[in-house]
């Protein structure tokens, strides 16, 4: 039997705009992950997959639908891409995630990351961050159509990133930075989000292109204070971010008193993360103030609310 898991995520600065080729800032959330599992199996059943928190069983060569197709196409690629033939394989796959599913925080390529790394193990190659990364991506794109490809590489290689169209720069946080997640328990398409500002931009491009600019703007001013370990400056900026996310129109009701219950409780700053219409919120907090936080959100109607801490 062969484990392996991936880390969640959540976008710090820069979301949307990174699909138009902004900068982005994303950090990984170590203690929030997804794991797979396999085993070789005797019967010649072929490869059969059960995703736990799906709720579904299915093989590898069933007919597709929107919610298997990822899955399916995750051990596709990896098996061709490790020249493995398929039909030769028996395998059992077990998937089981923590990461909470249409919140923003990469849930689908957290399950993607954990299945490719397992099956390169179990079949005695190392798949490293940069394949992960890869293989991934393409997923990805039967999720959601244009991914940046932001989630992929923050959580293939699990370290804090700085990302502009598939340039990745490795940040190294001059302050521990003290995350507080809470999650506003209405699930979101990213899909569906990113389509509905590209409507917006359709309609109205100098506007929307001003907006991106100014979020690029907080992501460029953010990475620098993350870098030199200034985090009042840093939650400034990611309370500016959700300012012209809102403009954007990719808040909702629930996200906004999520975000202003945080910064009442003396939160540094705050912000949604990942796509919005719903899923979750980040603020950034001194470490004395992170229990304030968290109850302040629980009050404030977060179905759940996670920490982290990112070095
Ligand atoms: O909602 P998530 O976790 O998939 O994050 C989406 C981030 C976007 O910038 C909105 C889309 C993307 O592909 O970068």
């Amino acid at each position: 039997m062969t484990i392996a898991s991936a880390a969640s995520k959540v976008i710090l600065l820069g979301e949307h705009a990174v699909v138009y080729g902004r900068p982005a800032v994303a950090v990984p959330v170590s203690e929030v992950r997804a794991w797979a599992e396999v085993n070789t199996i005797l019967s010649e059943e072929g490869i059969c997959i059960y995703a736990e928190d799906l709720g579904r069983s299915f093989r590898l060569d069933d007919p597709p639908d929107e919610t298997i197709l990822p899955l399916q196409e995750a051990v596709r690629n990896t098996l061709r891409n490790l020249r493995f033939p398929i039909e030769a394989l028996s395998l059992e796959i077990r998937l089981r995630s923590r990461v909470p599913m249409a919140r923003g925080m990469g849930s689908g390529a957290s399950v993607a990351t954990a299945l490719v790394r397992a099956i390169g193990k179990h079949l005695c190659h190392s798949i490293d961050a940069a394949q992960a990364s890869a293989l991934v991506f393409q997923v990805e794109r039967i999720f959601h159509g244009t991914p940046s490809g932001i989630d992929n590489t923050v959580i293939a290689y699990e370290k804090p990133i700085w990302y502009r169209q598939g340039e990745v720069v490795f940040l190294r946080p001059g302050e521990p930075l003290h995350l507080v997640i809470g999650d506003s328990g209405t699930p979101s398409r990213t899909r569906d989000t990113v389509a509905q500002v590209r409507e917006k931009h359709r309609a109205d491009p100098a506007a929307v292109e001003a907006l991106f600019d100014e979020i690029a703007r907080c992501a460029e001013a953010g990475r620098e204070a993350l870098e030199q370990g200034n985090p009042i400056t840093l939650g400034g900026l990611l309370s500016e971010n959700h300012a012209l996310l809102q403009r954007l129109g990719v808040s909702s009701e629930a996200l906004d008193a999520l975000v202003m219950a945080a910064r009442r409780a003396g939160a540094l700053g705050a912000k949604l993360t990942g796509g919005g219409g719903g899923g979750c919120m980040v603020a950034l907090a001194f470490e004395e103030d992170v229990p304030a936080i968290s109850e302040a959100l629980a009050a404030a109607g977060a179905q759940s609310v996670y920490y982290t801490v990112v070095m």
